[in-house]
């Protein structure tokens, strides 16, 4: 999780963390407080991962450890449990293989975080020990259940929790919480600004309120307008016109009963008009399509680019030059986002829920592309070959243990949606359970 440099705002959120947390305080040795967790709650969108990255960047110098989760599954999170173990040198990568142990080294460590004795804490003349100060955020908490066994039981350390679902009230110890409102105007306006690459001259403060304030001050949704403004080439009244005649046009989805129904019904349906296949060129829309199967926050290049001549999909490019010019097409909606490296690419949740309503309509059309991922996946999964002498050799470029963490959670994904889907046997072909079975 790297710090946004575009973050606007949020500095009175901010202080209640701190006054919770109280950063800058010395950790003691004793555990009986346990950890205090802090936990913002919000829709999809709002900006609770951007907040909890925000703080963990400014408040970096206060911790000696930081550790993100991503808490929407338990797959992601033994994984990171055993990464962090590893980190800890709890436990070494060849001999670690039972995620249970990993979590009970981690949670051993959080609960007496001990420093490694450097010879300037060895001499100081504080005796005893010198703990460590920690600070655990678990992003994504989607049901307020799924912490039950990673939440640090014992130790003195900060948690800060971001979760949509309200149910995680009253659900861990030591509680502070913010329901998160939109953004004030103030702020909403100065991400638009910065969304659009405005100078200080450019953009009329009038019009951009007019168009913030129509948004609800949603941040995804300035995110997203202000893609189509800058791709579609328009101009600030001529998307206003565009944007009213689009909302009444929705208008029968949308009861308008304010922000809920706004931003989980009606901004989807009334994006559903701008990002779909009549809108979108092939190219962008298929590898939007596949996207949105897979898992949002860490998405490898390599994925679509490993085979890619073969692909089995209508319209998806068939070159890396043809790859690189459609992804850019979604580059500038800001509906996908690039990390700095350019090998690994993210998008929001909020996005892959639009495309995957829309493919619905179009249930051959989600075959096709549930088939033309698993394909993908497979081809950059590394099978391990059984070969004549009887050891294995290694399928795929990279060595297997360093390749599977990073594809886990996709195929994770996939086997979410294979298990909540209504045509089962459609999507139940031998290459999906073999990279089921590989994934354990
Ligand atoms: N304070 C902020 N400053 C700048 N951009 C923001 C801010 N809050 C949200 N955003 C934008 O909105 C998007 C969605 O925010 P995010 O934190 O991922 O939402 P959530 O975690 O609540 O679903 C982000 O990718 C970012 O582009
Ligand atoms: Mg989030």
């Amino acid at each position: 999780m790297k710090a946004n440099t575009e973050f606007v705002g949020r500095l009175d959120i901010i202080d209640k963390i701190d006054d919770v947390f109280q950063p800058g305080v010395p950790a003691t040795d004793q555990d009986s407080l346990g950890a205090t967790t802090f936990t913002i709650l919000g829709l999809s969108g709002i900006g609770k991962t951007q907040i909890a990255a925000q703080y963990m960047f400014l408040r970096k110098e206060e911790y000696d450890a930081i550790f993100w989760l991503q808490a929407d599954s338990t797959v992601k999170l033994d994984g990171d449990f055993k990464q962090i173990a590893i980190r800890l040198e709890l436990e070494t990568q060849e001999l670690s293989t039972d995620s249970n142990l990993s979590r009970d080294l981690v949670q051993g460590w959080l609960a007496r975080p001990l420093k490694p004795m450097t010879p300037a804490i060895s001499s100081s003349k504080t005796p005893g020990p010198v703990m460590a100060r920690w600070l655990m955020i678990f992003d994504n908490v989607d049901q307020s259940s799924i912490l039950d066994d990673y939440f640090p039981k014992h130790g003195q350390g900060n948690v800060l929790i971001t979760s949509k679902d309200p149910r995680i009230r009253g659900a861990y110890v030591h509680r502070a919480m913010v329901t998160l409102p939109p953004l004030s105007v103030t702020e909403a306006v100065c991400l638009f600004r910065k969304m659009m690459k405005f100078q200080d001259h450019q953009g009329s403060d009038q019009l951009m309120t007019e168009i913030v304030r129509k948004l609800h001050c949603f941040p995804l949704a300035i995110l997203h307008m202000a893609g189509i403004i800058r791709s579609q080439r328009l101009s600030l009244p001529g998307f206003l016109k565009l944007y009213d005649e689009d909302c009444s046009r929705q208008e029968f989805y949308s009861d308008d009963s304010g922000l809920e129904a706004e931003s989980i019904h009606g901004y989807s349906k009334r994006l559903t008009s701008l990002w779909s296949h009549d809108t979108l060129e092939k190219g962008p829309f298929s590898i939007l399509s596949v996207i949105a199967f897979l898992d949002p926050e860490t998405i490898q290049e390599d994925i679509f680019l490993t085979d890619i001549k073969n692909i089995p999909l209508h319209g998806f490019p068939s070159s890396p030059i043809d790859y690189r010019s459609a992804l850019n097409h979604l580059i500038e909606l800001s509906i996908v986002t690039v990390h700095v490296d350019r090998t690994e690419l993210s998008t929001h949740r909020t996005v892959q829920d639009v495309i995957r309503t829309q493919l619905h309509d179009n249930i051959m059309h989600v075959k096709e592309v549930f088939k033309a991922t698993v394909h993908m996946l497979s081809s950059v999964w590394p099978y391990a070959v059984p070969t004549v002498d009887g050891s294995y050799q290694l399928h795929g470029r990279r060595t297997r243990w360093d390749q599977c963490p990073g594809i886990l959670p996709h195929i994770g994904s996939l086997r979410h949606y294979f298990e909540g889907a209504e045509h089962k046997h459609k999507f139940a072909t031998l290459k999906f359970a073999t990279l089921i079975m590989e994934a354990g």
